[in-house]
C-alpha cells in the first residue's frame, strides 16, 4: 500500500462506518402515513384503515406511523388521490367513483348488473382480470395494492318507492363522478347528478336532489336514513374499493417493507369484506328500525331494469373489450 492510500484508508473506513450509521437511522426513522378516506371510522373503510394500520405498524416495529383522516378530511376521493398523485398524501382507500378517470380500463367493474353476487365480484377481482389493472395505475403515477369492496349499489330518495324504470324517471339521482354510472342513469330517464361524496348530505337535506345510490355500508355508515325515506334493494352495480399508496412512498421503501404494506392492504381487505358480508345481512333490519321504507326488487323486475339499459350496454361494448366483459361473467 503506497503512503497516500494508507493515508486514505481510516477516512474511507469513517465514511462507510457514517454511511452505514446513516442508513441504520433512515432504517429506523419513523415516517407517518396521512391516510384519508370518505367515511366514519367505524365504516368498512375505517375498520379497512385501523387493520392496515395495526399489520404495518407491528410488522416495521413501528417504523411506519398512521395518521387517519375520515369522513373526507383531506376533500373527496378526487382530490385525494390527485393528493397522491402530487405526494402531499400518501394512502387512501376509495371508491371506484373516479378511479376510471385515472385508468380508463377500471370502468368495467362498474357496468350494471355484471356481477351476480359478492362471491363473483372477488373471484375477478382478485384473478387475472382484477390484477392486471391495478398494475396499470403504475402509468399513472400510483401504487394499488389491491381491491377492497364497499357491496352492491341500491338506490335511496325521498320522492317515491321503486319497482320499474319509470320510478327513476325525471328523480335528481346523485350519482359519483363515474361515466358509466352516468349513461346508465341517463338511459334509465333519470336526472343523475354528477357530485363528490362531501356535499351529498347538505344536498340532500336541502332537496336539490332527491336520491342517490351506495351499498348497505355507506347507507348505514353516513346515517342516510336520516335524510332518505325510500330504500330500494336494486343491487344494480358492484360497487369496489381499491387501496392506493403514493409512489413517492412506494419509492422510499425497502423491497421487505412493500411487501409489509402489500400483505397488510391483503389483511385489511380481508377485514373490508367481513363488514360487507355483516353488513348485507343485518344492515336492512337495522334501516328498518330506523325508519326507512325498504322494498327489494324482484328477478323480473331487474330483469326489467336489464332491458331498459340495453343502449347504455352497446356503449359499453364500444368502450370495453368485449371478450372480457365474457371472461368476467364465464367467471365461476
Ligand atoms: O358514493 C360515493 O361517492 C362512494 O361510494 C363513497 C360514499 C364516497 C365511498 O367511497
Amino acid at each position: 500500500m503506497t503512503i497516500f492510500a494508507r493515508k486514505l484508508a481510516p477516512v474511507a473506513a469513517l465514511a462507510t462506518a457514517i454511511g452505514l450509521l446513516g442508513w441504520a437511522a433512515a432504517a429506523n426513522a419513523q415516517q407517518e402515513v396521512k391516510i384519508g378516506y370518505a367515511l366514519a371510522p367505524t365504516s368498512h373503510y375505517g375498520v379497512a384503515a385501523e387493520k392496515w394500520q395495526e399489520v404495518v405498524e407491528a410488522k416495521t416495529d413501528g417504523r411506519y406511523t398512521f395518521r387517519h383522516f375520515p369522513s373526507s378530511g383531506l376533500g373527496g376521493e378526487r382530490e385525494v388521490i390527485e393528493g397522491l398523485q402530487l405526494g402531499t398524501v400518501e394512502a387512501t382507500i376509495v371508491s371506484s367513483g373516479t378511479l376510471s378517470n385515472f385508468v380508463p380500463e377500471t370502468g368495467i367493474f362498474d357496468i350494471p348488473f355484471l356481477f351476480r353476487d359478492l362471491t363473483h365480484a372477488r373471484k375477478v377481482l382478485d384473478g387475472e382480470v382484477g390484477q392486471a389493472i391495478l398494475a396499470k395505475f403504475g402509468d399513472v403515477g400510483l401504487v394499488a395494492l389491491a381491491w377492497g369492496e364497499q357491496g352492491f349499489r341500491h338506490i335511496t330518495n325521498n320522492r317515491n318507492a321503486i319497482a320499474d324504470p319509470q320510478d327513476v324517471s325525471g328523480l335528481k339521482l346523485r350519482t359519483m363522478e363515474n361515466p358509466i354510472h352516468i349513461t346508465a342513469f341517463e338511459t334509465l330517464g333519470a336526472a343523475p347528478t354528477p357530485m363528490a361524496w362531501p356535499e351529498v348530505i347538505s344536498s340532500l337535506q336541502q332537496g336539490t336532489i332527491d336520491g342517490q345510490e351506495n351499498p348497505l355500508s355507506v347507507i348505514t355508515s353516513a346515517k342516510l336514513s336520516e335524510v332518505q325515506k325510500y330504500l330500494t334493494l336494486s343491487g344494480h352495480v358492484y360497487s369496489p374499493a381499491m387501496l392506493l399508496v403514493s409512489r413517492q412512498l412506494w419509492e422510499s421503501m425497502t423491497p421487505e417493507d412493500q411487501q409489509i404494506f402489500k400483505d397488510a392492504a391483503g389483511e385489511a381487505v380481508a377485514a373490508m369484506r367481513a363488514y360487507v358480508d355483516n353488513v348485507e345481512t343485518s344492515g336492512v333490519e337495522q334501516l328498518k328500525t330506523e325508519g326507512m321504507e325498504i322494498s327489494t326488487l324482484s328477478a323480473e323486475e331487474k330483469a326489467g331494469f336489464q332491458k331498459a339499459l340495453a343502449p347504455a350496454y352497446e356503449k359499453y361494448y364500444g368502450q370495453y373489450d368485449k371478450a372480457t366483459i365474457d371472461q368476467i361473467i364465464a367467471t365461476e
